[in-house]
């Protein structure tokens, strides 16, 4: 009866690789704000009719080829995302049919930023209750399509990027690698922090054509900036202590801490607060902006292309986002 482990995975970028001054030809903005308040260099943008579901199937198909395993060897699927292909069904149901895998379970884990961190906590669960033996989880979005390009959307449309990343989660053989304890967080009285209003199944026909020519449109997603942020920092920081002492370590046990990517302030921030050193931390925001729910998978994939990730390593994965939700996982890998 071994613990739960990410077997393999895989990553997706979008195509288009979208600078700080490409934006500053739509919006009044510019590189030094940009970095200097979010660490962010650039980001990738979808070209054109291309869903999480598109951009998951690749990141999926990479991480079951890594594992020298086929789409059939899957008995159940999870699609973390807050960017979905459709309203209905799933992107989870989209991205099984594009892989062609017959009657699995598939579901979405609609959680935002903390999306893969309860999307593995739901596959933990299912593979030790020997419900399913082997998870494709993949975190998938495209919030291009859904930003405010102008002046008036700056503060958010910045930091986004698209992207996907994949794991194949399984029971291993072993008692002390693996996921060692998962612990989830949410407190839905800061809902209207961060949040994306409409398309609204509160309004008839769910979006009206106010929505669309107003001012302050409910189609975009909206922040309280400052806000978030420190609630992120004090967050984060809590969910490491947490997974941390749960496992009777202490922080600085820890050989490699990824973050889920909102802003490079943040990571600094938690790293400060916890007085763990920066190097032991993996951030790809420079280069990725936020991906919200592909944001770890990705880092996960970078951090063993670089070497940084390695068998043995006591690993903690930490995210805060949108609900607010936030979470940590502690492993062996
Ligand atoms: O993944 C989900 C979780 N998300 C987060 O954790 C994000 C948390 N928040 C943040 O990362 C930061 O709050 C931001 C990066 C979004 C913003 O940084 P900030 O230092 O909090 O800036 P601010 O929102 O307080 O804005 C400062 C100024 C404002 O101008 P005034 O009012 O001081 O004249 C903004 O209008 O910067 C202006 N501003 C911009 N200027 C140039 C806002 N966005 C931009 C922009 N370019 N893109």
């Amino acid at each position: 009866m071994g613990l739960t482990r990410i077997r393999s995975v895989g990553r997706c970028l979008a195509d288009k690789i979208v600078t700080n001054d490409d934006l500053a030809g739509l919006m009044e903005t510019d590189d030094e704000w940009i970095q200097q308040r979010s660490g962010i260099q650039q980001r990738h943008h979808i070209s054109e009719n291309t869903g999480p579901a598109d951009l998951g199937a690749v990141a999926a198909r990479q991480a079951l080829d890594r594992a020298g395993l086929e789409p059939g060897d899957i008995d159940c699927i999870l699609f973390g995302t807050l960017s979905p292909d459709y309203d209905m069904p799933a992107s989870a149901c989209v991205l099984q049919d594009r892989l062609g895998i017959p009657d699995v379970p598939a579901m979405d884990v609609r959680n935002q930023c903390t999306g893969f961190l309860y999307g593995l906590t739901v596959a933990d669960a299912f593979i030790q209750a020997g419900r399913y033996e082997r998870v494709l989880l993949v975190g998938g979005e495209v919030h291009s399509t859904g930003l405010d390009f102008t002046t008036r959307g700056r503060q958010v449309a910045v930091l986004f990027g698209d992207g996907a990343g994949a794991a194949v989660i399984e029971r291993g053989d072993d008692d002390e690698r693996g996921i060692l304890s998962t612990h989830l967080h949410s407190d839905g009285k800061f809902a209207d922090k961060l949040w994306l209003e409409a398309v609204s199944a509160r309004a008839p026909h769910r979006l009206t054509e106010e929505m669309i020519t107003s001012d302050d449109p409910p189609i975009f997603p909206k922040m309280q900036g400052r806000y978030v942020f420190k609630h992120a920092v004090t967050r984060s920081a809590e969910a490491i202590r947490e997974a941390v002492a749960a496992g009777g370590y202490s922080v600085s046990d820890i050989d490699l801490l990824v973050p889920h990517q909102a802003n490079l302030r943040i990571n600094q921030a938690v790293a400060m607060a916890l007085e763990f050193p920066e190097e032991k931390v993996v951030n790809n925001i420079q280069k990725l902006g936020n991906t919200t729910a592909a944001t770890i998978p990705i880092a996960l994939y970078d951090a063993l292309e670089d070497g940084r990730l390695n068998e043995g390593d006591l690993v903690c994965l930490v995210a805060f986002g949108a609900g607010f939700t936030w979470a940590s996982v502690l492993l062996r890998w």
